[in-house]
């Protein structure tokens, strides 16, 4: 695998290999890679001749200073784990090679940025969007790969790619869940033995929804999620919605495409999830 830290450097090696004709698979991650990064990267390998891969904990989208602190950068078993995989290049910048300082940015996404994940991380999406795009301008992929789990990303970043007209094509991926049903997550590594066991509350509350799933009690099953998951000790409800899987405003029983999104707190750690309740 190559390995650059520079944008010069990667984008002198990339433009080689677009010459060469080369379909360029992109997966933007903040490391800490576990299996869901990799299945993402497969993705990528399946549809693209050269995959590379980012590693960046981007500052500008954490709200929270002391998150941005504790998130895990296991650098060493990252790069073992994409060479495993066979990434053919991982792109690890500094913050500075990133960004200069006191940069400004702001891209109009609408609503998207305040619903749900934007009540709860105000910022997060200017500073996702923000990476991304630089990224996407370094990078230039064909293809870029996205997990499913952040849903509400997926759909700001395609938003973004809308509005700025980016020559890319966005590829959601599954999530990724462990064989208890956690959805795989770089900050589950956070959680004691007992807070998991709390946690799984999430995935088993959306396959209940998704079992009893019916567009005419939208209200109530609703109200009985929220119920199983306010039973959980130690787990502390953000929100949960079931939403227009495009608008994010709530589901009736005209939406065409439905999702379930859950936001918690399990001690110190926010996990999300979500499933899909019609496609
Ligand atoms: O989903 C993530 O890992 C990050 O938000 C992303 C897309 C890599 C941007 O920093």
């Amino acid at each position: 695998m190559e390995i650059f830290t520079t944008k010069k450097n990667l984008t002198e090696y990339l433009e080689q290999l677009r010459k060469a004709g080369k379909k360029i698979g992109f997966v933007p991650t903040l490391g800490a890679l576990h299996q869901g990064h990799l299945s993402l990267l497969a993705q990528s390998q399946q549809y693209c001749d050269v995959s590379i891969c980012s590693i960046f904990v981007n500052p500008t989208q954490f709200n929270d200073p002391k998150d941005l602190e504790k998130y895990p950068r296991p650098i060493a078993s990252d790069i073992e784990k994409l060479e495993q995989a066979g990434c053919d290049i991982l792109f690890n910048p500094e913050v500075n090679e990133m960004y200069a300082a006191n940069e400004q940015w702001h891209l109009d996404i609408g609503e998207l940025e305040h619903l749900l994940e934007g009540k709860f991380r105000p910022g997060h999406y200017q500073g996702v969007t923000q990476v991304v795009f630089k990224l996407f301008d370094i990078v230039k992929p064909d293809m870029a790969f996205f997990g499913q789990k952040d849903y509400q990303q997926f759909l700001v970043i395609q938003k973004m790619v809308e509005l700025l007209h980016l020559p890319v094509k966005l590829v959601m991926c599954p999530i990724l869940r462990e064989p208890d049903g956690l959805a795989m997550s770089s900050r589950n590594i956070h959680l004691s033995v007992e807070e998991r066991r709390h946690a799984l509350v999430l995935s088993k509350t959306l396959n209940w929804l998704k079992q009893h799933f019916n567009k005419s009690n939208i209200a109530s099953l609703t109200n009985a999620s929220e119920v199983m998951i306010n039973a959980e000790p130690g787990v502390q409800l953000e929100y949960f919605e079931v939403v227009d899987g495009d608008s994010l405003h709530s589901a009736d029983q005209q939406t065409k495409s439905i999702v379930a999104l859950v936001a918690v707190k399990v001690g110190n750690t926010r996990l999300i999830d979500n499933i899909i309740l019609v496609d």
